[in-house]
């Protein structure tokens, strides 16, 4: 389950001797296009803690080490990202925690506009609302 809802992307890295490049292509290799870049620093204490009803997202660590826990109601990985040459995608209804140095820097680009409605707080009805979603055979992606 959680395979369709969250996926690794290399992220293409162009080097030379002035250093590094990295590139994501949102539309081609993400499969949406971004409405919003946000970015978490100086974190001092665990983060997260809820999920999206719409919302999908590429996290990428440019500095640091990020440990993100995902969840999809019926299993639960942690994922470890710890170089700026992956990105996390994270597709609609995954719960995530999220755990970090505050020497890290995570950027997320999120395909919507900020919608507090859109997002689930309260892990009870998140697990409720996920298996509903596979009782029906609900399309994710
Ligand atoms: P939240 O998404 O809960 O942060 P995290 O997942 O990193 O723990 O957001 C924290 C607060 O910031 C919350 O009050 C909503 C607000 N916020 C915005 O106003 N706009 C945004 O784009 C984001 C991501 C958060």
């Amino acid at each position: 389950m959680l395979d369709h809802l969250v996926r690794i992307l290399p992220v293409t890295t162009i080097k030379d001797e002035r250093g590094a490049l990295g590139i994501v292509e949102l539309a081609r290799s993400c499969g949406f296009s971004a409405s919003r870049f946000y970015f978490l620093y100086d974190v001092r204490k665990p983060r997260g803690g809820h999920a999206h009803r719409r919302l999908r997202q590429c996290f990428i660590a440019f500095a640091g080490r990020a440990e993100i826990t995902v969840d999809s109601g019926s299993e639960r990985r942690t994922i470890v990202l710890d170089s700026p040459e992956q990105a996390l995608i994270i597709n609609p209804m995954v719960w995530r925690d999220l755990d970090m140095t505050p020497d890290t820097v995570l950027g997320v680009l999120a395909s919507e506009p900020y919608d507090e409605a859109e997002y689930i707080r309260d892990y009870e009805t998140f697990t409720a609302l996920a298996l509903e979603r596979i009782g029906n055979d609900c399309p994710v992606r």
